[in-house]
């Protein structure tokens, strides 16, 4: 099976260094943008400057902290995610203790935090800010940060630096990886962050405490012996935004090859395995979350195709409505791209007490919901960066098709020659978007004036589109931060028309079933008739969109709505990979 680690959400990012020879602080701030997708509600770093431990830090995105242009031999940096305090300057970490000489970062959760922090300020601990982080500057006063951390519940990693020229880390659940080379050590959240820094890095075990020195760091392993794995850096192409100007649009840019590496990266072993399942549960549960949900809307078209129906529920509502037809028996199709969003994972977990059977669906191999599914197909999209999901969710959809598929040889509804014929179909999909992409992506920038101008967009779609629809309108809402809504085209005319003469834009998605084509011609002549500016989606439309046939058409779709969506988040200048209040992974 794939490998397994556990870890954690992304609560944070961490980065620092130890040099021999002092090296410019703004490094930091090269490590940190790398983490943003981690959190951007507040950035900072801590360093040593003639002997005394001096922190620079501000709320918000890392783009805007100004680190100032001094030498250090040892800096820890770190940006936010605000999970537990608002995002105030006082929030934002490094945090320091009450003599200023400890500046702690934490990626992560602190259980229980809040009973901790009351007992050190009945000792005399004055807090100056509200996060459960806070906690650990004071609690390392004085203690040994290994065994500290073993008072300490949650999942969690944290790094300090102290003005006696002491760099260590403890990793408890949440990713953190060591790195040498020349005659400086580096400590970072994830392996991409440390290209250009060092050629190879090392995963630290869960329990792990390390001490970092210059051009070193010692290992003091958890319980168990587990050693620091060793890996190659060589991620960068993911995590830079290789000359476009935000990573939502590289990764739309990236969508064909995506397809055609899930299609490579999806082990028929697993698709068969996870098809007899499927095809011999009582009852199956496709479960997610915003794009993932919409995506589980969609394959529950693919799964029906194949004689095989399943109930779609968003994981937010899943423990809570659905648990008690879930028994031995029961199947939970589960869906997230980052595989740890609580949502998901709660419900996995209480369907798995119950008796369930878990497969997973995820862009991560090292997530909970890899490690806790019974099986699991990796998307293989590659990282994506940008909080608007992209070609997690075309290669998801693609995932979710041949699944069905691999089901379909069970039922009797598909064949081998079906299989072979879909992937030259993927292939041709990939081909004919890659030579599409550029003319698309125009056909958006020309729309964009018009979307943007606009108080309200609905998207209508119909059958397997309709999910597309509320995607599309998704998008709108985290890329453009337009009011945006998806409905069902039929329902256009049972209320949504009422706003046709007040400034309403309805993109209307041409349904890929010629039974639909009626419905498509009358809506679009009446909203025109009421007054909505009405702009068609699909091949040949307003806003075109690639050939396709209808199992593909929701990927095609996708990506001019993707493309819609971003050149609109452009032109009324929205902050387009990281949404106001919005992070990549929603683990809270
Ligand atoms: C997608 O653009 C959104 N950021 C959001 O709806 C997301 O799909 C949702 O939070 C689920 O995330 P997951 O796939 O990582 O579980």
């Amino acid at each position: 099976m794939f490998f397994k680690r556990r870890l954690g959400a992304y609560v944070g990012g961490i980065f620092g260094f130890y040099c021999k020879e002092p090296r410019s602080l703004r490094d930091i701030k090269t490590g940190l943008k790398r983490l943003v997708y981690r959190g951007y509600d507040g950035s900072g770093a801590a360093y040593l400057e003639g002997g005394v431990l001096k922190v620079v830090k501000r709320p918000g995105h890392v783009d805007g902290l100004e680190l100032p242009d001094v030498y250090v031999a040892a800096a820890l940096g770190h940006t936010r995610y605000a999970s537990r305090g608002r995002v105030t300057l006082e929030n934002t970490h490094p945090l320091l203790d009450c003599g200023r000489r400890i500046a702690v970062v934490v990626d992560g959760v602190i259980d229980g935090y809040e009973a901790l922090r009351d007992e050190l300020a009945a000792a005399g601990h004055k807090f100056t800010s509200t996060t459960d982080a806070e906690v650990v500057a004071h609690l390392l006063e004085g203690a040994d940060p290994a065994a500290l951390a073993e008072r300490l519940s949650g999942m969690f990693s944290f790094a300090a630096l102290t003005a006696d020229g002491r760099l260590f880390a403890v990793q408890r659940g949440q990713p953190l990886v060591v790195a040498v080379s020349g005659s400086c050590s580096y400590i970072s959240s994830d392996i991409a962050s440390l290209y250009g820094f060092a050629e190879e890095a090392y995963l630290l075990p869960e329990g792990a405490y390390v001490e970092l020195e210059p051009g070193g760091f010692k290992v003091r392993p958890a319980e168990g012996g587990q050693q620091p794995e060793r890996k190659r850096v060589k991620e960068l192409l993911y995590a830079e935004k290789a000359g476009f100007p935000h990573f939502m649009l590289k990764e739309i840019y990236e969508v064909p090859e995506a397809l055609l590496r899930t299609k490579a990266a999806l082990m028929e072993k697993y698709l068969r395995l996870a098809s007899m399942i499927v095809q011999g549960a009582k009852n199956v549960y496709v479960i997610g979350n915003g794009t993932s949900l919409h995506a589980g809307m969609v394959s529950s078209y693919y799964f029906a195709d194949v004689g095989t129906p399943v109930d779609v529920i968003s994981a937010a509502e899943f423990p809570h409505y659905a648990l008690e037809n879930v028994g031995t028996g029961t199947v939970i199709l589960a869906i997230s791209q980052s595989g740890e969003t609580s949502d998901v994972i709660r419900s996995i977990r209480a369907a798995r007490r119950q008796g369930a059977v878990i497969i997973g669906v995820t862009n991560s191999v090292s997530s909970r919901l890899a490690i806790e599914s019974n099986v699991y197909l990796p998307i293989t999209a590659g990282p994506e960066m940008a909080v608007p999901a992209t070609k997690t969710f075309t290669s998801t959809l693609e995932t979710l098709l041949i699944l069905a598929y691999y089901v379909g040889l069970h039922t009797g509804k598909r064949s081998q020659a079906d299989l072979k014929a879909l992937a030259e179909r993927i292939d041709g999909l990939a081909r004919a978007l890659a030579g599409s992409m550029q003319s698309l992506d125009k056909a958006a920038e020309g729309l964009a004036d018009r979307l943007a101008a606009r108080g309200a967009i609905y998207v209508a779609g119909s059958g397997i589109v309709y999910p597309v629809a509320l995607e599309g309108a998704l998008k709108l809402k985290e890329a453009a931060l337009l009011h945006a809504e998806g409905i069902q085209l039929g329902e256009l005319l049972h209320g949504p028309l009422a706003l046709a003469s007040r400034g309403l834009l309805v993109a209307v998605l041409r349904p890929t079933d010629k039974s639909a084509a009626d419905l498509y011609n009358k809506a679009l002549k009446i909203a025109s008739e009421r007054g909505a500016d009405v702009l068609t989606v699909g091949p040949g439309g307003d806003m075109p969109a690639v050939e396709a046939d209808r199992e593909l058409a929701p990927i095609s779709y996708a990506v001019s709505l993707q493309l819609l969506a971003y050149r609109t988040g452009v032109k009324v200048g929205a902050p387009i990979d990281t949404p106001p209040g919005l992070v990549k992974a929603v683990t809270v």
